[in-house]
């Protein structure tokens, strides 16, 4: 009998270690949205905040500790009273409690001795206990503190009634081998379920993590995209797929939910993530070269480790100077078109001049090259025009949109409210429209091509018909409102256009 995958714990710290990442702050009404994110995602604990650094941190960690979510909410606090007692006051489940424990802590940051540190981790963690919390202690700075110093002040916190002991890489100095010695150290000393926290400064924290776990840790503290104090935290993303994929271990965590859980983070901390991050940077799962292309269009494993739609993402194919015909011909019908032979060589040899020309192609470059190379809609074949748009928007009123659209020759005007005025204006379209063709906006991306707020901004849309013809057009505009209903009666001319061409075929 194959054995069972051992369990470990998830115990995510974006909203406390992560939110440290120099430059993000975030609000009360984002620490909720990503807790309930977490939750979702299914994190074993969120670390929800440090309480005592300003009544607006508080507030967060007593609203999401009263969210009624399925993880457990924990606070962090120094072993100083203050902080416990600010901790206490936000109803969590648990208090993460630290003190340093290193020498170099101990006396240029603290201005303390051992013994004194000693005897204020014991105190803190009784103090806690003595007011029904689960308690995981850490010895800060622990992998750089005198082993036998260390293995004393975790023996001394467990006696002292902790529930869990964390082991920090506070600066990111540990290396797999060394991380599994330790571990393995602590785990003959004390009999409460261990956790590792490890900092990336060496690029290091998620083998660290899992060579923590190998070595008998049941729990990682991890974040989202990796953020955290200077390189960052151990990234929940790496660390879970490796556990899952290479390691075997499993988690709560719902795979599937990783991505959208680092969009949402990345937008709500400003932080954008770098395109070559592992899992979910924009080129994890993007080829461009013909040789790479062909085998993942044929067989997706041959260049994938994984399939992109466990963690809830697509394979990207980008068209480019290396690309082949295979890559450019799936993007292209991606997009709606339909090429010949001799067409679909034409587009290729208009993507690689532009590539030579050490041009990045886009989808908005490569809607024009096909549209170029297969013929635009000719205007006496558009169906709809644009005649008039008009929007207001608010604080005190839906934002509402009205458009006089003129469709074979006869003029019809709408008017629809929607969350903001480009859904209002695209709304009014399609009142117009659902009687000629039934449309579903696919997907809708808007770029600024300049800089200020004059810049033109560029959008791309695709949209599916009832018989699930796609097609795929773009405007650009200063107006975001106008050059995305444009874009959007493009797309809409477009495939009636296609659905014409079909009928007389
Ligand atoms: O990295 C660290 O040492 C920490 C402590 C608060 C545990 O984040
Ligand atoms: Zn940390």
């Amino acid at each position: 009998m194959k054995p069972k995958p051992r369990y470990v714990r998830i115990f995510d710290t974006t909203l406390r270690d992560g939110e440290q990442t120099p430059g993000v702050a975030l609000t009360i009404d984002d620490k909720l949205q990503i807790a309930r994110q977490l939750d979702r995602l299914g994190v074993d604990a969120i670390e929800a905040g440090f309480p005592q650094v300003s009544l607006g941190e508080a507030e967060a960690v007593k609203l999401i500790a009263r969210e009624g979510l399925k993880a457990e909410v924990c606070a962090l606090a120094r072993t100083l009273r203050g902080d416990l007692d600010a901790a206490i006051a936000c109803d969590v489940d648990s208090v993460h409690v630290f003190i340093a424990t290193s020498d170099i802590h101990i006396r240029y940051k603290l201005n303390s001795t051992r013994a004194k540190v000693l005897k204020s981790a014991v105190e803190a963690v009784e103090y806690l206990k003595d007011h029904g919390l689960i308690v995981e202690f850490s010895a800060e700075d622990a992998t750089r503190t005198d082993l036998e110093y260390l293995k004393r002040v975790y023996r001394a916190v467990v006696e002292a009634g902790a529930d869990r002991i964390n082991v920090p890489d506070t600066v990111g100095v540990m290396t797999p081998k060394r991380m599994e010695q330790l571990i393995g150290e602590l785990a003959r000393e004390v009999k409460v379920p261990i956790s590792v926290h490890c900092h990336n400064d060496f690029g290091m924290a998620t083998a660290n993590s899992i060579a923590g776990v190998e070595a008998g840790a049941s729990q990682i503290h991890v974040t989202v995209n990796g953020l955290g104090e200077r390189a960052g935290n151990a990234s929940l993303e790496e660390v879970v797929m490796a556990l899952y994929s290479l390691y075997k271990f499993k988690t709560n965590v719902k795979t599937r939910a990783i991505y959208e859980t680092s969009r949402l983070v990345s937008e709500l901390t400003g932080v954008q993530v770098q395109p070559n991050k592992a899992i979910v940077g924009e080129n994890a799962f993007a080829h461009e070269s013909g040789i790479h292309v062909h085998g993942v269009i044929k067989m997706p494993l041959t260049y994938e480790p994984i399939s992109p739609e466990i963690i809830g993402r697509k394979t990207v194919i980008v068209a480019g100077k290396h690309a082949g015909l295979h890559g450019v011909k799936q993007k292209i019908l991606e997009l709606g078109f339909n090429p010949t032979d001799v067409q679909m060589k034409e587009i290729i040899r208009k993507v690689k001049e532009l590539g030579d020309k050490g041009k990045y192609i886009t989808t908005t470059d490569l809607i024009s090259i096909a549209s170029l190379v297969c013929g635009q809609v000719p205007p006496e074949e558009k169906t709809v025009e644009l005649k008039e748009l008009a929007v207001i928007t608010g604080t005190h009123a839906l934002p509402t949109a009205s458009v006089k659209l003129e469709v074979k020759g006869k003029e019809y005007i709408a008017s629809e409210t929607g969350v903001g005025p480009v859904d209002a204006a695209i709304k009014a379209i399609r009142k117009v429209t659902d009687n000629l063709v039934n449309v579903r906006l696919k997907e809708f991306k808007l770029e600024a091509l300049t800089g200020g707020s004059d810049a033109l901004a560029e959008v791309v849309v695709k949209v599916e018909d009832t018989q699930g013809r796609i097609a795929s057009a773009r405007a650009a505009n200063a107006d975001i409102v106008r050059a995305s209903v444009e874009a959007m009666i493009n797309g809409i001319n477009r495939l009636l256009y296609l659905a014409g061409r079909e009928k007389t075929k």
